[in-house]
């Protein structure tokens, strides 16, 4: 992918997104639209992923068909929210290998600090797509990105439901060789870092918990 930012205006993920911005939607139905766009911006994510042709037999005849080059995809949650977005994603490609990275902020510097980070294998040799519903101000999205580049990955695409278009800035001048794919570009973030308009906490949304 060469562009930087893609909004997915998907009618269905526009739809979708509505219901998940509603105050009044549940935790249930917020879980479940969550799985259902995490499919469709898998889709969009993975749309010039590389094929090449196999020799297959269908019951009529000999053919070459496509199917997915390289080795399997590694997709990595950015915890704790991110992993609302893996489950979905691991249903349309379940072969995908999975890794996870967690950053807390630290109150006193409010940069991000790693404390868990746990990725697949030969990263260099594989598309990983970070994940995480929210892109915020970008310091902990920038910093996990940073930490799967250490760890060899190279070519790199980050997913996420919500940017604001600082964190997207934030992302461009830190890592312009990694687009960013999204429902939706926000207008802004408040004093607290929330994006607006937003759906709230992404975590607290997806996990009932306040
Ligand atoms: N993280 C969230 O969960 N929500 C925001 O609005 C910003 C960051």
């Amino acid at each position: 992918m060469d562009q930087h930012l893609t909004v997915v205006e998907h009618p269905l993920v526009q739809h979708k997104l509505t219901l998940m911005r509603d105050k009044h939607t549940s935790t249930a139905v917020f879980r479940q639209l969550l799985r259902e766009i995490s499919q469709l911006l898998a889709y969009e994510v993975t749309r010039n992923l590389d094929t090449e042709m196999r020799r297959i037999e269908t019951p009529m005849v000999e053919m070459d068909a496509p199917v997915v080059a390289g080795r399997k995809l590694a997709l990595i949650s950015i915890l704790r929210a991110g992993n609302g977005l893996l489950d979905g994603m691991l249903e349309l490609i379940p072969s995908a290998r999975v890794g996870f990275v967690g950053l807390y902020r630290d109150e006193e510097t409010l940069q991000p600090v790693e404390y868990y980070f746990k990725v697949p294998e030969r990263l260099d040799e594989r598309l990983v797509i970070l994940v995480d519903p929210m892109l915020a101000t970008g310091n902990s999205s920038v910093a996990a990105v940073d930490m799967v580049k250490k760890a060899g990955a190279k070519d790199i695409r980050f997913l996420c439901l919500l940017a604001a278009p600082e964190g997207v800035q934030r992302m461009k001048e830190a890592h312009p060789d990694v687009p960013v794919v999204t429902a939706s570009l926000d207008d802004g973030l408040n004093e607290q870092g929330y994006i607006l308009p937003g759906l709230g906490d992404a975590g607290d949304r997806m996990f009932g918990t306040k």
